[in-house]
């Protein structure tokens, strides 16, 4: 897909932005349980079947202008399912990494895990530093996998530590503390999807979706394809950002004296 362009106006300047793949895409993989339950299967089958969604769409998303790209594998508030079924997922996640490393690595692709390290077994973990430390000079896509994340936890410690410096921040100061701190080496999300049915963020990114487009999708996301992506995108052209602000064509009909 060609690089697509808006133009708004904010705080009385017009900001251009031109996608070369600075696409901040996020995606709430939701719907590997039910998938697997409506075809008898136990719930594990569907959170294999997701990994196949997950390479395909980590593909897919350099092609079509996504620079940077967050997938939420595992959420902090995910601890509380049968203990079964979360070794199942880290058992999961730790072969993906393993087998697709060489392969992100060839892609141009720099992984990075977010969310809490310490409470995470120790092979996942070595399997998270050895595929972030091989594919470290990725440029093509940065890949983040969200995993024992919670947005909430990640804003409460960013303030915690703002908090704590001497003389102690005011509002503003404090503000664009936890912005940087929230943000760092990221960026705000352009395009949030969730696949799943469900309408809602499950403490995912809070503070970088502040402006997001929202997709939601009834696909469940072993399903989720190439050109289910393709369609969100597409919609993600179709709506108009204004940050809070104004279109350049509204603000040449609001006239004035
Ligand atoms: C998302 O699928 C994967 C994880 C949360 C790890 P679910 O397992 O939540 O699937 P549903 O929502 O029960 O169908
Ligand atoms: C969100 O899905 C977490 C992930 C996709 C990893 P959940 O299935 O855990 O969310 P809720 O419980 O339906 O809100
Ligand atoms: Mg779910």
């Amino acid at each position: 897909m060609a690089g697509a362009q808006w133009s708004i106006m904010r705080g009385g300047f017009t900001l251009q932005s031109c996608f070369n793949n600075e696409l901040h895409v996020a995606i709430i993989m939701d719907g590997n349980g039910r998938w697997a339950t409506r075809r008898g299967l136990p719930r594990v089958a569907g959170h294999r079947a997701g990994l196949g969604a997950a390479r395909r769409i980590v593909e897919h998303a350099p092609d079509v202008g996504i620079g940077r790209l967050t997938l939420y594998a595992f959420s902090s508030d995910n601890w509380r399912r049968p203990a079964a079924e979360v070794e199942s997922i880290f058992w999961l996640l730790r072969a993906f990494l393993r087998m697709e490393t060489e392969r992100l690595r060839e892609r141009g692709a720099r992984l990075e895990a977010i969310g809490r390290r310490d409470r995470l077994p120790r092979a996942v973990l070595r399997a998270i530093e050895n595929a972030e430390w091989r594919t470290a000079a990725g440029h093509r896509l940065h890949l983040r996998v969200a995993i024992d994340y919670s947005s909430r936890d990640a804003i409460a410690s960013a303030a915690a530590t703002a908090l704590a410096r001497k003389p102690a921040p005011d509002p503003k100061a404090l503000t664009s503390s936890l912005a940087a701190a929230v943000i760092a080496g990221s960026s705000d999300v352009d395009l949030l999807i969730r696949t799943g049915g469900e309408k809602r963020l499950s403490d995912f990114l809070l503070w970088e979706s502040a402006y997001a487009e929202l997709v939601f999708t009834d696909r469940m996301w072993p399903e989720f394809n190439e050109s289910d992506l393709d369609a969100a995108l597409e919609e993600f052209y179709r709506r108009e950002r204004r940050f809070g602000g104004v279109t350049n064509q509204a603000a040449r009909a609001v006239g004035g004296r």
